[in-house]
């Protein structure tokens, strides 16, 4: 199978590191004078190919920068700037236009409203898949954009080729926020520190994306005892997150009195975004405060990029344009060096820059619900109308490590395969012996997986017909 890009998570910190260095080149050899973050003139790499861009909601930095990125490279594009230009609009499901698509060209983006769709188009087609945003998912390209511009913009990343010294703050809607979701992952994955200031409590980071940022990342909150107090005075911070000291134990990160060494001097980056209205769930939009010169007077924020995904309303002042440390154009321009690059490695266009298959594709094991099992997220692509009729629920069944929680018992925990949203059934059941069990102890007795079943309480299991299990768990 081709290698597609549905999660920041499906690419290795190499792979990254590789594509950045492949996007520096591209810079260098195409360059434009004056403006070092722009990618002039056209080259004859990608004769051969062609991309589709296939977007059923609005775009103008991810569409048009990965069409800009294709022609630079010598490539062609075939594009669909909205979903009532295609089939869609008559019914057609995402994976038979994707198995269409396959054979007009080589390599699909697609952004879609509903979150995991990106992930049914990948599994449908021959050819690679690009997420350009699915829902409040996920967007992986815009954080390659966005580590590629802290990389940029940041002498110490660069002179030490690390993110690890790096604070960045979240500010805005960090609960539908897909750039934000990608990017808390990567910078967890590189080491980087980055505290989460989310508009009001409501946009906080997603449950199941925090317990992801502690189960597989390493990454603690640490108790605002751990900031310094001036810093808590000037900034409305909800929850802190860091990623571990290497020579500490991950446990000790739990406890509240241990030395965390997370003073926060000085903050390298804002990351500023804007109120996701298509998304948001409530009546009346909470007042969004905004980033301005104003609010960046501090001395902490004197060496502060302030990024952005854009487009911007009223998050992010006018006056930040000519504010040296205002970076956001310079973002969305290094898109286009970022999507060569991505491009190219995809294409194999220079040299093997992606392994043959993903970081972690069999970490966990996969199961199909046993039919009793939905996705509890309401956006799941899983519920559309139009993907209902061929796809069936899946999920990957998370095994937990006490350590992560505090010691505390770890749940039984099924990840969506398409959104990734996680679900925490209380029961577990033998479908072979018609008997159930609350204890996740009994997860790894239950074989083969096709006998296994859960349910969301005990109620459910008993109407199923089920018994409870007696004693300890056995191989069954
Ligand atoms: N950053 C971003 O995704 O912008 P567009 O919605 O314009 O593509």
């Amino acid at each position: 199978l081709p290698r597609s890009l549905v999660t920041i998570n499906d690419l290795t910190n190499d792979e990254i590191e590789a594509i950045f260095a492949l996007a520096d080149d591209f810079l260098r050899e195409m360059p434009t004078p004056g403006k070092e973050w722009r990618i002039g003139g056209r080259i004859s790499l990608a004769e051969e190919f062609v991309l589709s861009t296939l977007f059923y909601e609005p775009s103008t930095r991810t569409r048009f920068s990965f069409e800009s990125a294709m022609h630079r490279l010598g490539g062609h594009v075939i594009s669909s700037a909205s979903r009532d230009t295609t089939s869609a609009a008559k019914g057609e499901s995402l994976a038979d236009t994707v198995r269409v698509l396959e054979n007009y060209s080589d390599v699909i983006v697609l952004r879609h409203p509903w979150e995991g769709a990106a992930r049914v188009a990948a599994e449908y087609t021959d050819v690679p898949v690009i997420n350009a945003g699915d829902g409040s998912h996920e967007h992986p390209t815009q954080t390659l954009c966005d580590l590629y511009t802290l990389r940029k913009e940041n002498e110490s990343v660069r002179e030490k080729r690390s993110f690890r010294d790096l604070t960045v703050l979240l500010r805005g809607d960090l609960k539908h926020g897909r750039t934000v979701h990608s990017l808390v992952y990567a910078l967890a994955r590189f080491g980087a520190k980055f505290i989460p200031s989310p508009a009001t409590e409501d946009l906080a980071l997603p449950q199941h994306v925090i317990d992801r940022l502690r189960r597989e990342y390493d990454c603690y909150p640490a108790s605002p005892k751990d900031l310094d107090e001036e810093f808590l005075k000037d900034v409305p911070i909800n929850a802190v997150y860091v990623t571990p000291d290497k020579d500490k134990s991950h446990q000790l990160a739990w406890v509240p009195e241990v030395e965390l060494s997370v003073k926060v001097n000085q903050i390298h980056a804002f990351y500023v975004t804007r109120l996701q209205l298509e998304r948001a769930d409530g009546d009346s939009p909470p007042t969004y405060p905004k980033v301005d010169s104003r609010f960046l007077n501090g001395s902490r924020f004197r060496q502060s990029s302030v990024l952005h995904p854009l487009p911007r309303v009223e998050e992010l002042g006018y006056d930040m344009d000519s504010d040296s440390r205002g970076v956001y154009f310079k973002q969305a321009s290094y898109g286009v060096p970022v999507r060569m690059a991505l491009l190219a490695a995809m294409l194999k266009l220079r040299g093997d820059i992606l392994s043959a298959s993903p970081p972690d594709a069999n970490k966990y094991e996969q199961f199909d619900g046993g039919g009793r099992i939905e996705c509890l997220n309401g956006q799941c692509v899983t519920h559309l109308e139009s993907e209902r009729r061929h796809l069936k629920p899946k999920f990957f069944i998370v095994t937990e490590d006490q350590k992560h929680f505090g010691g505390a018992q770890p749940q039984l925990t099924l990840r969506c395969a398409y959104c990734e949203y996680e679900v925490h059934p209380h029961c577990l059941g033998s479908k072979s012996h018609r008997k159930y069990d609350c204890d996740p102890a009994r997860l790894s007795h239950i074989r083969p997986l096709s006998d296994l079943v859960f349910f969301n309480d005990e109620q459910q299991a008993l109407e199923a017909g089920y018994q409870r299990y007696k004693g300890t768990p056995v191989h069954v």
